[in-house]
């Protein structure tokens, strides 16, 4: 039983190589003076491969078996998110950009043939279990309904990409327990837009069909997913150093199109691109746009 309670060793050479490993596969920054986090995220997975500790972790990274990285990136990512975070995005959103979009697509419908390249295309960096996407999705929704817009549902469609694999899978069900469901939603959206399983809410069809989820590592180049008229990127850029939040910036600042809008976390920045992009204030929302 002592012998159960008794944290592995983790020696400082050890550390170091694990830091520098997440660094380079994930990106993720772990500051030197949080080795308890290395030890308290990674513990559980050292025990599900069945390895002796740090040390045979460190061997291992060399030729890593089958899953070992997708689950470290699992155990050291943070998932934090809830629906309508911050509020103030989807405030502006549904206020300002709404309209913006509508009349994107109405120019876009007047010059093409097709309705489908009229579509406008919103990206949702890093949306973890899904609740940044749907939260657009309702208010997308709720503007088309009755369609005195003059758009509708089919007019938009929403990316949405994370590298933890658990978070997707639970994003694509679109599965939240008690808790999730309450944080940011109300009774009449609950009911408008989830049914209830056993102790979770499911989100219905009429979402998810213009969701579409995706394993996406922001490290690696993401230029072939094509254009966007809208992209938010909300607390990720965080978790990097300055190098990565600046490619991922730059790549990003390739994908937006020339009319459309990026929304950051609130105590992100484009962290030194101010050539690239121009900011706006509405509310207590900075909208970046293309000079
Ligand atoms: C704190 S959540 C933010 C969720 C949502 N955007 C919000 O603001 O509520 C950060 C997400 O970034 C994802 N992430 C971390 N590193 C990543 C990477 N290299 N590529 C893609 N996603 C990453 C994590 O898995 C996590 O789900």
């Amino acid at each position: 039983m002592i012998e159960e309670l008794k944290s592995m060793e983790l020696s400082k050479e050890e550390f170091i190589k694990l830091r520098d490993y997440i660094h380079k596969t994930i990106g993720v920054l772990v500051d030197n003076d949080k080795e308890y986090l290395i030890k308290q995220r990674l513990e559980p997975v050292i025990k599900s491969f069945n390895l002796s500790g740090f040390s045979e972790l460190c061997d291992v990274l060399k030729f890593p078996p089958i899953g070992l990285i997708e689950q470290i990136t699992i155990a050291i990512t943070t998932n934090e998110t809830s629906f309508f975070r911050d509020k103030g995005p989807f405030d502006v959103f549904n206020k300002v950009l709404l309209s913006d979009l509508t009349k994107l697509i109405n120019e876009r419908k007047s010059k093409l043939f097709s309705r489908k390249g009229a579509k406008v295309k919103i990206w949702c960096v890093a949306s973890s279990t899904g609740q940044e996407p749907y939260s657009l999705a309702m208010l997308i929704n709720e503007y088309c309904e009755n369609n005195i817009n003059g758009v509708s549902l089919e007019d938009f469609s929403i990316l949405a990409t994370d590298i933890n694999t658990t978070v997707l899978a639970q994003a694509i069900k679109g599965k939240y327990n008690a808790i999730e469901i309450n944080r940011g939603l109300d009774a009449y959206r609950i009911e408008k837009y989830f049914r209830q399983e056993n102790n979770d809410w499911i989100v219905n069809e009429k979402l998810q069909s213009i969701v579409e989820f995706r394993r996406l590592n922001l490290t690696n180049s993401f230029l072939s997913l094509g254009g966007f008229d809208l992209i938010l990127c909300r607390n990720v850029l965080i978790y990097f150093d300055d190098k990565t939040k600046i490619k991922i910036l730059e790549e990003i600042y390739q994908l937006l199109s020339a009319e459309g809008a990026l929304i950051l976390g609130s105590s992100e920045n484009v962290y030194g691109l101010n050539e690239k992009f121009k900011s706006q204030h509405i509310e207590k929302t900075l909208l970046y746009k293309k000079h």
